[in-house]
């Protein structure tokens, strides 16, 4: 080749789960071709945005970052700026017109083209882009720059051919596919290896794993998380996110028997009005899901449910609303995320009259986050005084002196470590497994001590709505429910 390819990169990445999963793989691809990461823009050479399309509000937060990125490129006019991504795969028109100084706009689809298209820009000095509708290759498959620690993400499928009216995913991230188990399985021993104690199964909907017509694989969903406990020995595994109509008896099951399995569930309600989720497609009504958090209430007694919630729909009436409310009010969430709904361009609900006024959604919005906090705050508060056993995953985000990790019921705990010792981690990205978070011996009567990878006993002492306070007892021998 005869141009100089970039050295240093920089990755912000926006949305969900799966986009930071992507980016991994962005960043292992980078890497492989003697690339180094960087922390800030201005000291990259190649600029790279993982974007988002759910909402508005992720675009406009991207225009932010691509006016930072023209800047830096005005200074330094060889920088490569590249959008990946859903608004990349959505919005490819208008950023071939708007946004000139972007190099390389590169669909969720067609990750593993980046390495070819950085040299086809570099040789041609003309944008590229590449927009594939269907997975072709899983971004699993790529080489992966991993963030240090005991938790790993793994992708099992992508895509959704649900198509609910209010949502872009179909159209960007193209119909279902899932991966191989065999290379699931594989993926996931590497991982144990590596000293990873606690994977997140990645998919836009992982209760379809497997079910699209064509895959060559065998099993379903909780076929593959029966293996994944048998025939492996990751001590922790979660899944996102599950669709309510597609929860099997078989899930349920493995929910309760499998030791592995976190009694964690997140379920996307939407609405509780069956007007509304019947506008938007769920294939559900507020009943049906009444019942299936029942029958896995009475399967795990423990479960922690999330969950999403959408307000302001067009056509929401405030009855509409009031059975939202009381929905979530009865279910009784550990925790939830709250959206105003937001029209998304080639949607079916774009098109839908009775646009619900801003202040009228943000009213709703203030009223459901107020129900979700006091259910999440109850259901935290029956914590306290209880012994839980928390994965320790590095120092705490706002207290360096305090470390974090979350129980099973994915609930995050944070607690002090009486004594820390001089060679405690960095508060930053670098953590390594197995570096000392100090002795807890001395006040703690001769409890062990705790390193990040750890399983650690907390006795919880406080709770908000949002997350627990405990101190540490002792290294925890095994996961247990907490
Ligand atoms: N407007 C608002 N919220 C949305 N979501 C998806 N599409 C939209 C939209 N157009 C929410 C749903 C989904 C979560 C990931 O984002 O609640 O479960
Ligand atoms: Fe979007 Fe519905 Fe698919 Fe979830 S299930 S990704 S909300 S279309």
């Amino acid at each position: 080749m005869s141009v100089c390819l970039p050295e240093t990169f920089y990755i912000r990445t926006f949305g969900c789960q799966m986009n930071e999963h992507d980016s991994e793989r962005i960043a292992g691809m980078l890497v492989g071709m003697g690339m180094q990461p960087v922390e800030q823009p201005g000291a990259a050479d190649l600029l790279l945005y993982n974007t988002c399309s759910i909402r508005e509000k992720a675009d406009t937060r991207l225009l932010g970052h691509l006016g930072e990125a023209r800047r830096l490129k005005r200074e330094q006019p060889e920088r490569m700026v590249v959008v990946a991504g859903c608004l990349a795969q959505s919005r490819r028109e208008s950023f071939q017109q708007e946004q000139p100084h972007v190099d390389i706009l590169l669909g969720p689809q067609s990750l593993h083209e980046l390495p070819r298209l950085i040299e086809e820009r570099l040789e041609s000095g003309r944008s590229a882009g590449a927009f594939a509708e269907e997975t072709t290759r899983f971004s699993a498959e790529l080489p992966r720059a991993r963030r240090q620690g005991p938790l790993a993400w793994v992708q099992i499928m992508t895509g959704c051919t649900n198509y609910c009216s209010y949502c872009i995913v179909p159209y960007v991230r193209g119909p279902e596919a899932s991966r191989a188990a065999e290379d699931i399985l594989a993926e996931v021993r590497g991982l144990a290896e590596q000293g990873v104690h606690e994977i997140t199964l990645l998919g836009q909907n992982v209760n379809a794993y497997g079910a699209e017509p064509g895959f060559r694989g065998k099993g379903d969903f909780s076929g593959l998380l029966r293996r994944l406990s048998e025939e492996t020995p990751i001590e922790r595994i979660r899944f996102m996110t599950s669709h309510p109509k597609d929860v099997s008896p078989g899930l349920i099951e493995a929910l309760a028997e499998l030791e592995p399995l976190c009694e964690h569930l997140h379920l996307p309600v939407q609405s509780g009005s069956d007007r509304v989720l019947e506008a938007m497609r769920r294939g559900y009504t507020s009943a049906d899901y009444r019942a299936l958090v029942e029958r896995l209430r009475a399967a795990v007694p423990d479960l922690s449910l999330t969950t999403d919630v959408i307000v302001g729909f067009p056509g929401e009436t405030e009855k509409d609303f009031a059975a939202t409310l009381e929905l979530v009010e009865t279910v009784g969430y550990d925790s939830a995320f709250t959206f105003i709904y937001s029209p998304r361009t080639g949607t079916r609900a774009a098109a839908f009259a009775d646009a619900v006024p801003a202040d009228v959604a943000n009213d709703r919005m203030t009223r459901l986050v107020a129900a979700v906090q006091r259910s999440a705050l109850e259901r935290n508060q029956a914590y306290v005084g209880r012994e839980a056993v928390v994965l320790v995953e590095g120092p705490s985000r706002n207290r360096e002196s305090e470390f974090t990790g979350r129980t099973r019921t994915f609930k995050t705990v944070n607690f002090a470590v009486p004594h820390k010792a001089e060679a405690a981690p960095p508060p930053s990205e670098s953590f390594e497994p197995g570096s000392s978070l100090g002795s807890a011996s001395a006040a703690n009567g001769g409890a062990a001590d705790v390193s990040v990878g750890d399983f650690a006993r907390v006795l919880i002492e406080g709770a908000t709505s949002a997350t627990l306070r405990g101190r540490l007892l002792g290294a925890a021998r095994a996961d247990r429910a907490a």
